[in-house]
């Protein structure tokens, strides 16, 4: 398994996963449950941001507050479905910058295939969040890293909500630096590659295309 795997057990982000999960949910749920669910796996990424100290006056009196300092944060949803987690994540930090990777999945190879890109032009100073809600083999988010890396990014972690563990594993063996979190690891990959069991196509689902 990945050494820097992440898998978020907090009950309201299981109960939101259940009813993501759900083949009735409409797709307006189903937007909103993305949304709140990648916000918290942002606010479990970002643990380790560093603080400093900050000179605040409150209606009361002067005080130290903290905040964070340094290295800021990128987010780069890979299109369609992690455009889906964009909002939750800005929710939480909303002078996050965003680029975007355009990738679909080939449908008989599996293989990712890249149509887009446009990422902000600082990525080895901010830590970067790629999002994609579904981690199935693990190709499109590999390829996402890679290309993070490929531009600068020192710094890369991949929130997603569902994963199986063969992408567990692909990430561990291409970006064993890369932190994984994940909202629920499922069990594994049917013959088409969905994962099992999964909740179907993520950007169909999404954005009412099925
Ligand atoms: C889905 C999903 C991931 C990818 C995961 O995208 O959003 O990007 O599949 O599969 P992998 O781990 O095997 O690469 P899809 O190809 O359906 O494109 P879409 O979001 O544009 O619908
Ligand atoms: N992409 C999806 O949208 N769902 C899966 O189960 C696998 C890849």
């Amino acid at each position: 398994m990945h050494p820097r795997l992440h898998v978020s057990e907090h009950p309201l982000v299981q109960h939101k996963i259940a009813l993501l999960r759900d083949a009735e949910t409409s797709t307006r749920d189903f937007r909103a449950l993305s949304s709140e669910i990648a916000g918290v796996l942002a606010y479990e990424a970002t643990r380790d941001l560093q603080l400093e100290d900050v000179e605040v006056t409150t209606p009361i009196k002067a005080t130290v507050g903290r905040k964070v300092t340094g290295k800021k944060v990128g987010v780069v949803p890979i299109l369609r479905a992690g455009v889906g987690m964009l909002d939750g994540v800005l929710a939480m930090i909303p002078v996050a910058r965003v680029g975007f990777l355009g990738v679909y999945r080939d449908e008989e190879t599996l293989q990712p295939v890249s149509y887009y890109e446009k990422l902000p032009k600082d990525l080895g100073e901010r830590t970067m969040l790629i999002l994609d809600p579904m981690l199935a083999t693990g190709g499109s988010a590999s390829f996402a890293a890679t290309v993070c890396k490929e531009r600068g990014a020192r710094t890369v972690k991949l929130l997603s909500i569902i994963a199986a563990p063969e992408g567990v594993e692909r990430m561990a063996a291409d970006h064993p630096d890369v932190e994984v979190h994940v909202a629920s690891l499922d069990e594994c990959l049917n013959e088409h590659g969905y994962i099992v069991p999964g909740l179907g196509d993520a950007g169909d689902r999404l954005w009412g295309t099925r």
